[in-house]
């Protein structure tokens, strides 16, 4: 698989990684996980030489940290880079206008999951924290950049990074102007293009690794839904695929169909759109089943031409945050 750079870390990832939520079950996220498949597919991954590998301690209160801290076992001498997120304190995705820094990441809160991480991974050292959300008006405050500081000091965490809060790539500029962030991780796919008017041209000024997340749009670009589709209540799926968003999803991915080469697939396309930018250094798509890491995992290295490239680009569609998008 080709590599690319993690921004200034220093370490290389495969450009394709391996998106962990779906994957760790539990509430709050995709229903119809698999415990019993999940080491076979993250097992096929590492054997296609996936190396970079995102999770989070609120993928299954830990599940999806541990299943990687099991693989990360069982392939020991196999290189792999381990990303994970602190959650929220307050357990809300996006944070409210009234949630303050205090209540969201203080600093003995940060402290306990980079150690419930750290014991779930079963590693003495993180190679990527993040944040799993951001508010820009938090940055001026000294409790997160100590806190940082404390834990690369320690050596507990090689990088530190963000998760940007959906359809808000911007939303950490000022959080960057610290110089204490490494990566941001951000929505960018066929649909989501506007990390590249801003954030994009700056993490390459800057050196910022980019991990491009939701590359199918929660699964609208794989070409699997339709009108008619739905969710069980539980999974959050029906609340973003819901009344507002579905119907026009559905009709933006048909046209897009139009587009896909002969003997190549939708959701090869949407990756090869997430994957060709330079500001890239890994698209992590979530997969649950092994032919779908079989599929994604083989499109590495795949260049779009350029009138290709032009058609997708104007699929853009910019949304507003709201209600059903968190
Ligand atoms: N706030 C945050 O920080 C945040 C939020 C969202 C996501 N993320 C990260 O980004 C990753 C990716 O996002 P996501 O998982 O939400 O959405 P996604 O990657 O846009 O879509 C995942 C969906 O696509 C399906 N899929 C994958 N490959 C396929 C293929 N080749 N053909 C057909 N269907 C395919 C998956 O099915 P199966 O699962 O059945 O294989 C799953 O239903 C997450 O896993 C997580 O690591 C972070």
């Amino acid at each position: 698989m080709r590599q690319r750079a993690m921004g200034r870390l220093g370490w290389t990832v495969g450009e394709v990684g391996y998106g962990m939520w779906g994957i760790g079950g539990g509430p709050g996220g995709f229903t119809g996980w698999d415990y019993d498949t999940a080491p076979t597919a993250l097992d096929l991954a590492v054997e296609l030489g996936c190396t970079f590998f995102d999770t989070a301690w609120v993928y299954g209160r830990g599940k999806s940290e541990s299943l990687l801290g099991e693989l990360r076992r069982r392939h020991a001498g196999a290189e792999m880079r381990l990303a994970t997120k602190v959650p929220p304190r307050n357990r809300e995705w996006p944070p409210r206008p009234h949630d303050t820094l205090e209540d969201v990441f203080p600093v003995d809160h940060v402290l306990e999951f980079t150690r419930r991480s750290l014991d779930n991974l079963g590693v003495d050292k993180i190679d990527l924290l993040q944040f799993h959300v951001w508010e820009d008006r938090w940055a001026a405050e000294p409790g997160w950049q100590r806190v940082v500081t404390r834990l690369k000091d320690e050596g507990l965490i090689d990088g530190f990074g963000m998760s940007v809060n959906r359809w808000e790539p911007t939303n950490c500029f000022a959080a960057l102007d610290t110089g204490l962030v490494d990566a941001v991780q951000v929505i960018y796919n066929v649909f989501d293009q506007a990390p590249e008017d801003e954030l994009f041209p700056r993490a390459l000024d800057e050196d910022i690794a980019i991990i491009a997340r939701v590359p199918f749009d929660e699964g609208s670009l794989t070409g699997t839904l339709t009108a008619d589709t739905t969710f069980p209540p539980e999974d959050w799926r029906a609340v973003y695929f819901g009344p507002e968003n579905l119907p026009p999803t559905v009709e933006r991915v048909e046209e897009l169909r139009e587009l896909v080469p002969p003997g190549t697939t939708l959701p090869e396309l949407a990756l090869r759109f997430a994957l060709h930018h330079p500001a890239v250094s890994a698209v992590i798509p979530g997969m649950r089943r092994p032919e779908h890491v079989r599929s994604n995992l083989r499109v590495a290295g795949s260049e779009l031409g350029p009138d290709l490239l032009d058609a997708l680009r104007a699929h853009r569609w910019d949304r507003t945050p709201t209600h059903w998008s968190m």
